[in-house]
């Protein structure tokens, strides 16, 4: 995450306590929301929770990501009605999504300038692309009291935001955009049917501007990641584009293996709110992981990949005796690579330091092996973008 979207998002803490403490406010019968200039409710620091707060956001948090993750009862649910889970969502996994999705939307080719965020409850990625340059943004979600949530913050920020009422159901939101985000919304709907989210990814991309994208993102998890790659394979197979993170044009070769998935993982700087309430609720967000897929409008064509022998690292570093490992995905599929420490040299030592995400470039001879691509001493390695940089030109 860049140090301008840390910022930003530093800048977002107090909002959203202060927004959460309105609502809980009025809630209990107090008269604490006000109009456009009210001033901060006064029951708390502003950048930080009391413990009771935590405790009992912390409780919220528990319901919620037992909901989303284990047996989740509650995808596809109406749980943003809920204000227990929607206080959750927006303490908690608001800063998740947002940095997320900013790390994701550094890796365009282009700054969105209008953006329209579908499924956005109280609005992390609406807020990230407002963030990120766009000037017309609208949240569209089917649950009231989010969107009520986003406009509340749209106006502690002094932003301008739409709100509509949206479902798979209902038209899209009138116009088309620059950049249509979905985060962490699909794995929420048809109960799993691949073919049914590939449409409706398809109808939502007759709405993205030419050169635009559809930026798409899931939970890292292996089931969630599976069932975005299985919709990413039937829009391939109709002729759809990847603009990131695949450099392969065929099938998602993560699939074949049924224990294989593809997810991101990106540094942050987690704020001091999340890491208080990570605690609280027994839960790890020591860097952002999710799966994602930013796809091109029909008739794009693929861009051309970086010259030479390229893959995106798509595991974290396997450490082996005496070498090191990584799974690589580029135009020629997936592949392990796998470099011995005695063969390192100074043209090959970045190897030894890799991050899930980046994309590298082979130069010089490698040893084809049955299970990947052994480097040697006479294999160069050189970085091309890093992960959640857009991809150099050819
Ligand atoms: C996990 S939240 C994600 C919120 C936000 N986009 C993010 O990434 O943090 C999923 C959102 O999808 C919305 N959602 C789920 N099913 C929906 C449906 N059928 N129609 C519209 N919105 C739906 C929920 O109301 C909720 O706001």
């Amino acid at each position: 995450m860049s140090s301008d979207a840390a910022r930003d998002l530093d800048a977002w803490i107090p909002r959203l306590i202060q927004v959460w403490r309105e609502r809980r406010a009025a809630r209990s019968g107090g008269n604490r929301s006000g109009g456009r200039n009210r001033p901060f409710v006064d029951d708390g620091p502003a950048d930080r929770l009391t413990p009771p707060e935590v405790k009992e956001v912390g409780a919220g948090i528990k319901r919620l990501s037992h909901g989303l993750t284990r047996q989740r009862e509650l995808a596809g649910a109406k749980y943003m009605d809920d204000p227990q889970l929607l206080g959750a969502y927006l303490l908690f996994y608001w800063p998740v999504s947002y940095a997320q999705s900013r790390s994701l939307f550094s890796e365009l080719p282009a700054r969105p300038r209008s953006l329209l965020d579908l499924g956005s409850g109280p609005g992390p990625l609406a807020f990230a692309g407002i963030d990120a340059g766009a000037r017309e943004t609208i949240a569209a979600d089917r649950s009231k009291p989010a969107l009520e949530l986003a406009r509340q913050l749209a106006i502690a920020a002094s932003e301008s935001l739409g709100t509509r009422e949206w479902s798979p159901e209902r038209p899209l939101p009138e116009g088309t955009f620059d950049v249509i985000s979905m985060g962490h919304v699909v794995n929420e709907l048809y109960d799993g049917d691949v073919g049914r989210r590939a449409a409706l990814l398809e109808q939502v991309l007759t709405r993205v501007k030419p050169g635009g994208s559809l930026v798409v993102m899931e939970p890292a998890l292996r089931d969630t990641s599976r069932a975005l790659l299985a919709v990413r394979d039937v829009l391939v197979a109709k002729g759809y584009a990847v603009r990131a993170p695949c450099l392969f044009r065929g099938s998602c070769p993560a699939l074949v293996k049924p224990s294989d998935w593809c997810h991101a993982e990106r540094p942050w700087r987690m704020p001091t709110l999340t890491e208080a309430l990570a605690r609280a609720a027994g839960l790890h967000k020591e860097s952002l992981k999710m799966s994602y897929l930013v796809l091109a409008p029909k008739g794009e064509a693929w861009a051309e990949p970086p010259q030479g022998r390229v893959f995106r690292i798509v595991s974290e570093a396997l450490e082996g005796k005496g070498r090191q490992r990584y799974m690589g995905c580029g135009p020629e599929g997936r592949v392990g690579l796998a470099l011995q420490d005695k063969h390192r040299t100074e043209g090959n030592a970045r190897f030894f330091h890799l991050q899930r995400g980046e994309v590298v470039r082979l130069g010089g001879a490698t040893e084809e092996k049955g299970d990947g691509v052994g480097l040697t001493d006479a294999t160069t390695v050189e970085l091309v973008a890093r992960a959640g940089q857009a991809l150099p030109k050819p």
